[in-house]
């Protein structure tokens, strides 16, 4: 592997995408064999925290429901939505991401169809799904926000509903340090400059994740003509201590690192 730079300057959506997916395919084999452990090949979890949709229900009831999930990896949320009675579709722009998932759905027995495609140019008809929903999926990835919000809408019936889980934007204030280091606060919340890594020798964009704060979000809901109606934030569990990224007990008992939003088209 190339070294990296860390950066902070803008990045358009066609440079995101181009990057975030030859990132996910190069590091898929090594997410899969991290998490898939943690995730369950059938198991539906909204972030490092561990909360399972089992335990929460924001989704409503998926029986009989289509359901399409926006950044799907392997499908492990789908699936769980498959195996509840709905009828889940995966979508992501990772191609060995999907190879990880038609592999899971052989061993478990449970198939996600699944498509290879990116968060703003959703293919498929108009209202054709009665929820759709992304756990750490494309949302932080993508740089048109609004278009990605505008086509989750698009492709939603009226009353259906949009549930997403993004690193919770207070975060943006801390380094991305497990430790100590990672509770001290250094960089401007308001600051939507991405987060950018860049290779050394090439100078290409290799990895970008993009910042939007919670009045962003509720804004772009709104726009969309989505009413936000649910904002979880899940407190880490006190015996929970799992470190993923960033992500640990010592943050996880002092500040939220899981922003869950939860939307109705109206
Ligand atoms: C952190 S993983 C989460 C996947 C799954 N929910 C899980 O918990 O394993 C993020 C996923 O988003 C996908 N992704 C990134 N940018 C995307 C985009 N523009 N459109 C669709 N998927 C995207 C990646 O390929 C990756 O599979």
């Amino acid at each position: 592997m190339n070294s990296l730079r860390v950066l902070r300057v803008p990045v358009d959506e066609n440079e995101s995408r181009r990057a975030n997916r030859r990132d996910w395919d190069r590091y898929a084999d090594e997410y899969q064999s991290t998490h898939g452990e943690f995730l369950g090949d059938v198991g539906f979890v909204w972030g490092p925290e561990g909360l399972t949709e089992e335990s929460t229900r924001v989704l409503g009831d998926v029986r009989d429901r289509d359901v399409l999930e926006v950044g799907s990896g392997a499908g492990q949320c789908s699936r769980w939505v498959v195996a509840q009675g709905g009828r889940g579709v995966g979508l992501d722009v990772s191609e060995r991401q999907l190879q990880h998932a038609r592999r899971i759905d052989a061993e478990s027995g449970i198939p996600v169809p699944s498509v290879c495609a990116t968060a703003t140019a959703l293919p498929f008809p108009d209202a054709s799904f009665d929820v759709v929903f992304s756990s750490f999926g494309a949302l932080q990835f993508v740089a048109d926000g609004r278009t990605a919000v505008s086509e989750v809408a698009r492709v939603l019936r009226p009353g259906g509903r949009f549930a997403f889980s993004v690193t919770h934007p207070t975060r943006w204030v801390f380094p991305d340090d497990p430790g100590e280091d990672g509770l001290v606060a250094s960089q401007p919340y308001w600051d939507r400059t991405p987060y950018v890594e860049v290779n050394d020798d090439t100078d290409e964009v290799a990895y970008v994740e993009h910042h939007r704060t919670i009045g962003d979000w509720v804004e772009l809901l709104s726009a969309a003509g989505m009413a936000l109606i649910r904002f979880d934030e899940p407190e880490w569990p006190a015996d929970h201590d799992r470190v993923w990224g960033g992500w640990s007990r010592t943050r996880g008992l002092i500040t939220p690192g899981t922003a869950i939003f939860v939307a109705v088209l109206r």
